[in-house]
């Protein structure tokens, strides 16, 4: 009997805990500011609406017809499209390798938060202290042990949740994870919105600046943020919709998933803004000067803006990393779900051998970014997977399914049990609409590459990265063409 989940409440905040990510917290309200503020949201909203939610609804769709993780499913809709699951899963499990890292990072700031240990140089802190950088990504001498010490703790938290399956292990970490991260998120915004200085921050944030609509980047900017941040094209909403029992709204389950979603991001960007111009006040400098995205902002300019912080630096510090964990945990629970889903529904392994399996290749898979030269390999990594992994998937997802298969009986499927009925505009927006944006967006990746080495890293390591991404879709052909137990 396959898995399913206790409750609607359930499968919705594990769902919304897969898509609420360390992307929302340091990625949404970043590109917001660095690509026209208010106005960003009017291709980000165009970016959900048209091709993220339907895209959701495929997922979930696909999942709960064919009652199958992302290979099986595939393999409903074509033989050879089974590759294509497999796939998402293995982009899903090197994305797992790495992104466990950094919540191993945030884990071992909030082990510093009570001292603040980081001190004034906070860059040097976090290169040189706990990541304990090399010179290049060949420089690899030894382990950050700090590091490498909290990754065992996240991995092992990861894989006790997941081995105790659906309902008594994701689900009841969702339904304790989820209201805890707003309730956090809640706190750090009405922490920064009360400091002197934090409207100038959020002037930053939210001025519109419509001039920007017009260029492409925005627009890549906006459709790459969505498909990574509902967690698309990696397996996962599939395994979670293959979870759902019979009668289950699954078009507005999407809906509340998306909007949930985007409203933590949109949230959180008053945390990271209001703080930030709390910072520029307090330092005399304006928020242009201050403000960053990705590891830089989390870990590089919060501490030193945590530091200023009037009345208990030490608790608000605690409350965001642990908000990054907890964040971060929910994401990487439903990571690792989707390949010890697939691995179960392939090779009829038992849970715990599956997931037995993924936590051992996936934590040998994790050390190699706990080393001296860790941030170079994720960098360059995350980087390829992105485009060659999550955006190639997609696009063939949707292909498969758009174009190779009855797109109409997916909808029908959908309607039969859904309030909200569908219309063609779905149809429209997958065959058409999605296909072009995602097909875009490889292009242009794949020509931003020809033209200069990505982050002007050496080439022999962004080979190293590319064949990563090659030994990664061979082994989903191995997987595909192995036979199955009991599969036609
Ligand atoms: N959706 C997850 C995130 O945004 C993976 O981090």
């Amino acid at each position: 009997m396959r898995e399913s989940w206790a409750s609607r409440a359930g499968f919705v905040l594990a769902a919304i805990g897969s898509a609420i990510g360390l992307g929302n917290i340091w990625r949404f309200s970043y590109l917001a500011h660095a690509n026209g503020g208010g106005a960003f949201l009017i291709p980000y909203f165009i970016a959900l609406f048209v091709t993220g939610i339907s895209l959701l609804m495929v997922e979930f769709a696909l999942g709960h017809k064919f009652k199958a993780s992302a290979p099986m499913a595939m393999r409903q809709i074509g033989r050879k499209f089974e590759w294509v699951g497999w796939w998402a899963v293995l982009s899903a499990f090197i994305i797992t390798t790495y992104y466990v890292v950094v919540i191993g990072w945030a884990l071992v700031y909030f082990t510093k938060s009570f001292t603040l240990a980081w001190g004034a140089d906070t860059k040097s802190y976090f290169f040189g202290n706990v990541l304990q950088l090399s010179d290049s990504p060949w420089a690899i001498s030894g382990f950050a042990i700090e590091v490498l010490t909290a990754v065992v703790i996240i991995w092992l938290i990861n894989w006790f949740v997941v081995f105790r399956g659906v309902k008594k292990g994701i689900e009841k970490a969702n339904l304790i994870m989820m209201p805890l991260l707003w309730i956090l998120a809640i706190i750090l915004v009405i922490r920064a919105i009360t400091l002197p200085g934090a409207l100038d921050g959020l002037e930053w944030y939210l001025r519109p600046d419509f001039s920007k609509i017009g260029d492409y980047k925005i627009w890549i900017a906006a459709f790459g943020q969505i498909f990574f941040s509902l967690s698309l094209a990696m397996g996962i909403m599939i395994a979670y919709g293959s979870y759902l029992p019979e009668k289950s709204d699954i078009a507005n389950n999407s809906f509340i998933v998306g909007l949930a979603d985007s409203a933590f991001s949109f949230l959180i960007g008053f945390a990271v803004f209001g703080t930030l111009g709390y910072m520029a006040f307090a330092t005399q400098t304006s928020v242009q000067e201050v403000v960053a995205g990705g590891v830089g902002l989390a870990f590089i300019v919060f501490p030193q803006a945590l530091n200023l912080i009037p009345g208990l630096p030490q608790l608000v510090a605690a409350i965001f990393f642990l908000t990054l964990i907890v964040a971060g945990l929910s994401s990487s629970i439903s990571l690792v779900e989707s390949i010890t889903s697939s691995l179960m529904d392939k090779f009829k392994l038992s849970r715990t051998k599956a997931v037995n399996t993924v936590f051992v290749l996936g934590f040998l898979g994790s050390l190699v970014f706990t080393t001296t030269a860790g941030i170079y390999w994720l960098d360059i990594i995350d980087h390829f997977i992105n485009y060659y992994g999550l955006v190639l998937v997609a696009l063939l997802e949707v292909v498969a399914v758009a174009w190779f298969f009855k797109l109409s009986s997916l909808k029908e499927h959908i309607n039969a049990i859904s309030d909200i009925k569908i219309g063609r505009w779905w149809d429209w927006a997958l065959k058409y609409a999605t296909v072009l944006v995602l097909a875009v967006l490889l292009l242009l990746d794949i020509w931003g590459n020809l033209q200069k080495p990505y982050e002007g890293y050496p080439i022999d390591a962004l080979a190293t990265g590319i064949l990563v991404i090659i030994v990664g879709m061979l082994v989903s052909a191995l997987l595909t063409l192995r036979r199955g137990k009991d599969v036609a």
